[in-house]
């Protein structure tokens, strides 16, 4: 087992792995430049899909080896909706695909004010159907947690019934956020930080994700 509920959180789960501790370590050192930035993004999540994804739905099926038929299984993969926030949530994006190469991909475009920490919307695109859908939202920060909030909201009234929060770095603040606005979502972190700071800075955090991710610092 290499994820389990927080004693304090009850929607959270949190890894612990010494794989996963060494590559966050690298991650928030002010020192990884861009290229090794967005690399340790995509080894993290798809590390972190091994759990996110234990519950996944399966099927049944035959299989036929070079000796005879044996049994195996048959994951519903098309039945996953991943759901970047972008833009950080799309470096995690071809991690859990490399674990999950059918998931469907829908959008959800988000900013936060600087002044208000309030996010606003820019775009919002998912695939049809999604009441029978599992929906992995991603964004590798979870700091008061408004932006992860609204991108469920916005999902929970397109229809969808089932959906988990995947993110790198998660502050208290977002974690108690989201316990109160969407109780049932599970939400995986790779780890939990100390708290925000006055700019709803994650500390120690790694700074702003987008920025190291994409150049824009
Ligand atoms: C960052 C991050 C999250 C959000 C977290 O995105 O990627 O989406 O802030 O903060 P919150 O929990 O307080 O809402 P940002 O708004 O900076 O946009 P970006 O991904 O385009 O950089
Ligand atoms: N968004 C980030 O990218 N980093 C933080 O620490 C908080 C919000």
């Amino acid at each position: 087992m290499t994820a389990m509920r927080h004693p304090e959180f009850p929607n959270l789960i949190i890894y612990d792995h010494p794989l996963l501790a060494h590559k966050i370590t690298l991650l928030r050192s002010v020192d990884t430049p861009k290229k090794v930035f967005k690399e340790l993004v995509d080894e993290i999540a798809m590390l972190m899909t091994y759990e996110v994804t234990a519950d996944l739905p399966y099927e049944v099926c035959q299989v036929e080896t070079p000796l005879e038929v044996a049994e195996g299984v048959r994951v519903a993969g098309d039945q996953m909706t991943l759901i970047p926030i972008l833009r950080a949530g799309l470096g995690m994006v071809e991690g859990v695909m490399r674990m999950l190469p059918t998931m469907r991909v829908g959008h959800i475009g988000l900013e936060r004010e600087h002044e208000s920490l309030e996010p606003s919307d820019y775009y919002y695109k998912i695939p049809p159907n999604p009441e029978g859908r599992t929906f992995i939202v991603t964004d590798p920060m979870l700091a008061t947690g408004g932006s992860a909030s609204a991108a469920i909201g916005f999902l929970k009234r397109s229809g969808a019934q089932s959906i988990r929060l995947m993110c790198i770095v998660a502050a208290p603040e977002g974690v108690a956020r989201l316990a109160k606005d969407h109780p049932e979502v599970a939400v995986y972190a790779a780890v939990l930080d100390r708290e925000l700071n006055e700019n709803g800075y994650i500390l120690p955090g790694l700074g702003d994700a987008g920025d190291r991710l994409f150049g824009t610092l």
